[in-house]
């Protein structure tokens, strides 16, 4: 693999270009000229993916109380997104280049097109960012492609209060794919016209709403860092008032500081009693919480901790991304939590010409495999293995040698530091447990 470094100009297409060989993540629709805004993930991008999905679940739903799931549906009537205020608040404001005729965000052009350097643009332009779709075989109903997983949660909220019978404080927590016709998607996997969106919206009684904001927003935070996002990459921004969503009281997001500068990840959000009062208004449902200690009936405030799982995928990999020496030679190496990373273990023969080797290790292997995600390899030399396997991020190579024959053991290296012990064969299972959890 060519070495490239991350403060060169072209790190983010050579980054790119990385992580399609090692089968990560592909363009979307690639044989037939790519998709703009649409990504594909390959084997170890869909790994890391479940990953990351079950490590939000932890946090988020089962380390917690009453934190209930919900899957909701893609395509939604119309007539949520009249309520919810999305058909006449969720624009971007777009402005055309008369000369080149590319379309870009207004805060993307200062005076001039980015592309062509003309000064012949349009006046910015409204642009709704939902994909418009048409349901039933007349065609004669429009329905939308759901820009957030946050409204099928306040459609069902009285199905889950009814179905659990929760109290307050209580969370629906969704994860699933959501849509905006982004007008210039970007970076990567940054700014994606088709994503996954991991959202928690939290019920609180009105009064108890700020205090809420702030445990969401230390849990949420502390989450990056646990998984080992380095501290001065990562930071909350406060939205100032003027820029504040239609819908809420307060803002703070999480950024990361990317190759193009420090963006957001993760959004917070007090959404206050915006959705359920709108979501009553225009259903005629009553969508009021009863409170059994007060007897009164209220619309709960909501606290909103949002994030893309595309987004965090590209930092944790940003963040782990390094190129260093070992052993007088340079290498990349993806420097993932072990809870992240695609593929946890990975086994070889010293030689694959000993048969004795390549029996032990192959054993080895079919314990492992059914315990963590583990490869068996056994092609090239064993440096070339090891390198192969820090590009990838795995965290633990086992190496079964002549040592291994008559005393029961292997060799275990570790990606970081290139250090290496030995295990014995019988307590590497609970070795790796601990490593890994
Ligand atoms: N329900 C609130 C909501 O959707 P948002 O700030 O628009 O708020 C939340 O989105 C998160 O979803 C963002 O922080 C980001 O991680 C992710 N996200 C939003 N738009 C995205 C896009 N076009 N591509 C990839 N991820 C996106």
């Amino acid at each position: 693999m060519k070495i490239f470094k991350k403060d060169s100009e072209n790190f983010l297409s050579e980054f790119a270009k990385f992580l399609k060989n090692e089968g990560f993540i592909f363009q979307s629709n690639e044989i037939y000229g790519g998709l703009n805004g649409f990504y594909d993930f390959g084997p170890l991008g869909v790994l890391m993916k479940i990953n990351l999905k079950n490590l939000w679940l932890e946090d988020v739903v089962f380390k917690e109380k009453n934190i209930y799931l919900l899957d909701s549906s893609l395509i939604n009537s119309e007539k949520i997104f009249e309520a919810s205020g999305h058909l006449e608040n969720f624009y971007d404001n777009l402005i055309e280049c008369y000369d080149c005729h590319l379309r870009f965000k207004e805060e993307e052009v200062k005076d001039k097109c980015p592309n062509c350097s003309s000064e012949n643009i349009s006046e910015p332009k409204k642009f709704n960012l939902m994909f418009k779709t048409q349901i039933g075989a007349l065609g004669d109903q429009t329905g939308y492609l759901r820009p957030e997983t946050a409204q099928g949660i306040f459609v069902n909220f009285l199905n889950v209060l009814n179905s659990t019978r929760a109290k307050l404080p209580f969370g629906i927590a969704s994860l699933g794919k959501s849509f905006r016709n982004e007008i210039n998607p970007r970076h990567f996997i940054f700014r994606l016209r088709e994503f996954e969106q991991m959202e928690l919206e939290f019920f609180t009684k009105p009064s108890e709403s700020d205090y809420w904001f702030d445990y969401w927003l230390e849990k949420r935070f502390k989450w990056y860092l646990n998984l080992g996002i380095k501290e001065e990459n990562i930071k909350k921004v406060e939205v100032p008032k003027e820029e504040l969503p239609h819908y809420s009281k307060r803002n703070v997001d999480i950024y990361y500081k990317f190759s193009f500068g420090f963006q957001e990840i993760e959004g917070l959000a007090n959404r206050t009693d915006y959705d359920l009062k709108k979501h009553s208004e225009f259903s005629g449902k009553d969508l009021r919480y009863f409170d059994p200690d007060s007897k009164e009936k209220y619309f709960p405030y909501v606290i909103e901790p949002s994030c893309g799982v595309e987004r965090v995928i590209f930092a944790f990999l940003f963040d782990a991304f390094d190129v260093d020496s070992l052993n007088g030679s340079e290498r990349i190496v993806l420097r993932l939590n072990p809870k992240i990373a695609p593929i946890k273990v990975a086994v070889f023969p010293l030689l694959s010409n000993k048969k004795e080797l390549v029996e032990m290790a192959k054993q080895i292997y079919e314990e492992l495999r059914t315990k963590f995600v583990t490869v068996y390899d056994e092609s090239g030399s064993i440096g070339r293995r090891y390198r192969r396997q820090d590009e990838i991020g795995t965290p633990f190579c086992l190496t079964v040698d002549f040592d291994s024959l008559k005393n029961k053991d292997v060799t275990i290296r570790y990606r970081d530091s290139g250090f290496q012990e030995r295990v014995p064969v019988k307590e590497l299972e609970e070795f790796l447990k601990e490593k890994i959890k």
